[in-house]
């Protein structure tokens, strides 16, 4: 009974220990804060978790917080995380010119700073920067229509075309990039004619969507139908993000437009699942691909170089200066998938599965 009971004691305590070990960071392993913006949009749901994966594979513990796109739960998140003492800070802002104070303290309690994927505005706090080439998520864009429909030659073959443009958000410094890099291309269009804009709204002020909210894209989609598009169809839906995609689809359903007769051309960002399915369905045109394993993968060399003193990948010394400081920045390669390439690109990729799509 004696021997029973020891067994019994030791069992516990052994278990106790496991339990222990398994719910808290092991001793001296260090800890990695990750402040992710939003789950509202898938990306940010698979950057998150491979992030985590990645840096727990290499034997760090990770704090995953989201903010549902509420600017003052990010800074509380961070604020919670340099508490805690957490030895570096992975962010993905969802304003990002208002963490600057957050950030200098993160400093001061000597906690590096990695930015993923938006630049982090106006601070001297931030190490590195992972992201994928914004300028060129816009010009993958904008060359997908120039090649699809044809805007080259539209000119000599006298043929214009209506578009309508969907940009991101004012206070991601991404957007503004991918607007730079859109109408590097599409400009000439909109100046000799081929592209005709009848809303008149082609300015970055009179396009970006605060917060990329695909309500608001779909509610401009509606007016714009509706005010300027009763006799003319829109052509092109210029849109910089698979949320507005969703938005402008139903707008366009709403409107009557029909897949395969008069429906527009419609770009995205990300390819999402569902914006993958709806271009599988040709409800929506393209996206861009843009594969989170890559980049969590570059933001984790970026965190061990921090803690760990080594030299990560640049490939950007140049483009990315936030107002302090030019942040040293790998930029990751925006690819445009259609009905053409998503097999190839996105099923052979290992990104979704053909059973994910439905196939
Ligand atoms: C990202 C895009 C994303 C958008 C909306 C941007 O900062 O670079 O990939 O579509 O945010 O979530």
């Amino acid at each position: 009974m004696k021997k029973f009971i020891l067994c019994l004691l030791v069992l516990t305590m052994v278990s106790g220990l496991v339990f222990a070990g398994g719910s808290k960071e092991k001793a001296n392993q260090k800890v990695v804060g990750v402040a992710m913006p939003t789950q509202s949009s898938e990306r940010w749901i698979n950057d998150g978790a491979n992030i985590k994966k990645q840096l727990e594979a290499k034997g760090y513990a990770v704090e995953l917080q989201y903010a549902e796109d509420d600017v003052q739960l990010q800074v509380s998140q961070l604020e919670n995380l340099i508490a805690k003492g957490v030895d570096c800070l992975v962010v993905a802002a969802i304003d990002s010119t208002a963490l600057v104070n957050t950030l200098a303290s993160a400093k001061q309690n000597g906690i590096p700073v990695i930015a993923y994927d938006r630049l982090l505005m106006d601070t001297d706090a931030v190490s590195y920067y992972a992201t994928f080439d914004n300028k060129g998520v816009g010009t993958v864009i904008a060359k997908d229509i120039e090649s699809k429909m044809g805007l080259k030659t539209a000119k000599a073959e006298g043929k214009s075309y209506t578009i309508e443009f969907f940009m991101g958000s004012p206070d991601d410094n991404n957007a503004l990039f991918l607007y730079n890099g859109v109408m590097e291309v599409l400009k000439p269009y909109l100046d000799n004619g081929v592209l005709v804009c009848k809303t008149g709204r082609t300015s970055f002020e009179d396009t970006c969507i605060l917060r990329w909210s695909q309500e608001t894209a779909q509610q401009w989609c509606e007016n714009y139908l509706a005010g300027f598009y009763a006799d003319e169809k829109l052509d092109i839906a210029c849109s910089a993000f698979d949320g507005f995609a969703y938005g402008i689809k139903a707008a366009c359903e709403g409107a009557g437009y029909k897949v395969g007769v008069d429906w527009p051309y419609i770009t995205g960002q990300d390819a999402e699942l569902m914006a993958t399915k709806n271009i599988i369905a040709g409800s929506q045109s393209s996206s861009i691909y843009k594969d989170t394993r890559l980049l969590a993968s570059k933001c984790v060399t970026m965190v061990e170089a921090v803690l760990k003193g080594s030299q990560p990948e640049i490939n950007d010394t140049t483009q990315y200066n936030n107002g302090k400081l030019v942040v040293p920045s790998y930029l990751c390669t925006p690819v445009a998938v259609d009905q053409s390439n998503y097999k190839e690109v996105i099923i052979d990729g290992g990104y979704y599965t053909a059973a994910q799509l439905g196939l």
